[in-house]
């Protein structure tokens, strides 16, 4: 286990956790998800629906939770050991994963016929869902509209994520990842509402810019950072203007977003979005050069060479630190070599805040990755490095930077 996750579990003694499983596939990554949420500092009580056992076995999730699994309402000898209103009672957190689209249907009618939809309803816990289903259940408009009434009801949701399915399909319906969801309690536990009252706006992902209607230039960046960082802001308590390039992302909750193509229409949304704003980061990966003109046909392939004419795009982060009564603000930068030197000369040029490096060389990081390591200096050439971490958590840390920053300013 990391120092990172050891101290902080230091924070939050035992949490208790009920952890729902329903009958998902996803299911039967939940083994890892309850050792990931005991490496967190987490107690986890487990609960099964019927076809969940179909996936995983109570035997399994008795081993790594360390407890019998509640299953069955009707259960004389663990309702004589706990029974269901005294875990309702017990619980700080109910967690439902993977939660099907069946369970997330009962719960919004208020169900209660099983152990965990009673459950449920008879908690004050703080409920947290993170679905699991064929992307087509998931962009039905019925399951859309039931997932915004749990939002309405302070229910927040996990996830899902978009990447390849067990049933062959490719979409979004992917329950978020064990580590993912383990660190977003954590973020829940820790969270101390510190961005009460602030506007923050975000650029995130990559700018596509074209070149004819077939091709474009583009980058690698994912927007993982951007939307972890919108996530971590939103959770604080901010009113959040994500504006993000092309991404394969869901739109986090309660998150404002405004979906763009190109570095100048990036650009356009951020002037719109800035006003008012006590905070803006940078975090998009914006493309340096764009083509000077875009080919309103498909180009022929009949030269041996050719040349692209680029020009330079505006650079948002400039344009935003040179605006009066600007925001904090604060730059990314990806660099390959020299980064703490590069980085400070961005810092310097932009007229940044804070600047948040990281290096792309190193394997397994930044882009497209699901962990980071940041190096941050500030204008009062303050320095600190945070170490290696999932972008969520690091996501959290850099929040809280900028706001005793902002604090001490
Ligand atoms: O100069 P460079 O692109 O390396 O700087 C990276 C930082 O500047 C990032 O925070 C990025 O979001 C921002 N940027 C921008 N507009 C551009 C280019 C970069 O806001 N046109």
């Amino acid at each position: 286990m990391s120092e990172k996750i050891e101290s902080e579990k230091t924070n939050h003694l035992q949490k208790k956790l009920v952890l729902g499983i329903t009958g998902g596939i996803a299911a039967y990554k939940c083994a890892d998800l309850v050792r990931r949420l005991k490496e967190r500092g987490f107690e986890v009580r487990v609960v099964m629906t019927v076809s969940a056992a179909k996936f995983i076995t109570p035997v399994t999730l008795q081993a790594v939770s360390g407890y019998p699994v509640h299953q069955d309402l009707f259960d004389a000898e663990m309702e004589a050991s706990m029974g269901h209103i005294e875990l309702a009672r017990w619980a700080d957190y109910i967690l439902v994963a993977p939660a099907t689209a069946n369970t997330i249907s009962k719960l919004v009618h208020g169900k209660a016929d099983n152990l965990l939809t009673t459950l449920i309803l008879a908690s004050r816990a703080s409920l947290l869902v993170a679905p699991a289903m064929n992307q087509q259940m998931w962009a039905n408009t019925v399951t859309q509209n039931n997932i915004r009434v749990l939002e309405s009801s302070e229910v927040i949701i996990l996830g899902p994520e978009e990447g390849e399915q067990a049933c062959g399909d490719l979409g979004a319906g992917r329950m978020m990842e064990p580590v993912d969801i383990a660190n977003q309690l954590l973020m829940l536990v820790n969270k101390r509402n510190i961005l009460a009252n602030k506007k923050v706006v975000i650029t995130a992902g990559p700018t596509v810019e074209a070149i004819d209607p077939v091709r474009y230039i583009s980058n690698h960046s994912s927007g993982k950072m951007g939307f972890a960082l919108a996530r971590a802001a939103r959770l604080e308590g901010a009113e959040v203007e994500l504006v993000s390039g092309p991404v394969a992302l869901c739109e986090p909750a309660g998150v404002n977003m405004t979906r763009v193509t190109s570095a100048a229409e990036m650009l356009e949304v951020v002037k719109q979005k800035i006003k008012n704003a006590d905070i803006f980061i940078g975090c998009a990966a914006v493309a340096d050069y764009t083509p000077v003109e875009v080919a309103s046909q498909k180009i022929k392939k009949n030269q041996e060479l050719m040349n692209i004419q680029l020009k330079k795009n505006s650079d948002i982060l400039t344009w935003v630190a040179s605006q009066e009564g600007r925001p904090y603000v604060v730059g990314f930068a990806a660099e390959s070599q020299n980064i703490k030197e590069f980085a400070r000369k961005k810092l310097e040029n932009k007229k940044l805040d804070l600047i948040c490096a990281n290096d792309i060389s190193c394997q397994n990081m930044g882009f497209n990755s699901e962990n980071n390591q940041l190096f941050l200096i500030d204008c009062c050439g303050v320095e600190k490095q945070l170490s290696v971490a999932s972008k969520i958590v690091l996501a959290q840390q850099v929040i809280q930077e900028i706001e005793l920053r902002m604090k001490t300013d």
